[in-house]
């Protein structure tokens, strides 16, 4: 009998189904950029809503002292153009879609506690990225929401979720590089 060709799902399919499967109306994504993944999200998901946090800026100013209310202040880059793009994606779904143009360290402040069904963490990749983001916004998640992010297949990303969420307490969607965890 032939084999039935199996469905490949990406990243964004996949949280698709993942948030419609659990019901989650309130999200928020960590590292935007040029809101390919939030666009997605908002465009097949009626009902949700998403706060997007990102600096839109040259990887620089995590390094150079820049403040995060001086992120708004920048001169024209790529970055620029992405954010005046997903600012006009915001409007048009407005009051769907809130931006944070922040460092994910400084806008987690502006988020209530137990708020939101998922965060999906995707800014710093780096170790001390992955354990700061989930140190601020663990707290911002229900209890009984998801806590999730992407590149778990990164060594350093998977001993930051490790460390913070306990060895084997949490899922992993292999071919998405997606992990999750119910609060
Ligand atoms: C991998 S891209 C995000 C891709 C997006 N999630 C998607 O799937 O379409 C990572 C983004 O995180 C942002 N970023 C990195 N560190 C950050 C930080 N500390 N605070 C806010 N944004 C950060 C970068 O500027 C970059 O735009």
């Amino acid at each position: 009998m032939p084999l039935k060709p199996r469905v490949q799902r990406n990243k964004e399919q996949w949280l698709v189904e993942f948030i419609l499967k659990h019901g989650h109306v309130y999200g928020a994504e960590l590292g935007v950029q040029k809101g390919i993944n939030l666009k997605y999200l908002v465009n097949h998901i009626p009902h949700l809503h998403m706060i997007g946090v990102d600096i839109w800026a040259d990887k620089s100013v995590r390094w150079d002292g820049t403040k995060s209310e001086d992120l708004i202040h920048q001169k024209e880059n790529i970055n620029t153009e992405f954010y005046k793009d997903i600012v006009e994606f915001a409007k048009d779904n407005h009051p769907r879609v809130v931006l944070y143009r922040h460092f994910t360290n400084y806008a987690h402040k502006f988020v209530e506690n137990n708020s939101l069904d998922f965060v999906f963490i995707d800014a710093g990749h780096e170790y001390e990225d992955v354990l700061e983001d989930i140190d601020c916004w663990y707290p911002k998640v229900k209890p009984g929401g998801h806590v999730m992010g992407h590149d778990i297949n990164q060594p350093q990303v998977r001993r930051a979720v490790n460390e913070k969420l306990g060895e084997g307490t949490w899922n992993w969607a292999k071919k998405q590089k997606i992990w999750y965890k119910k609060k």
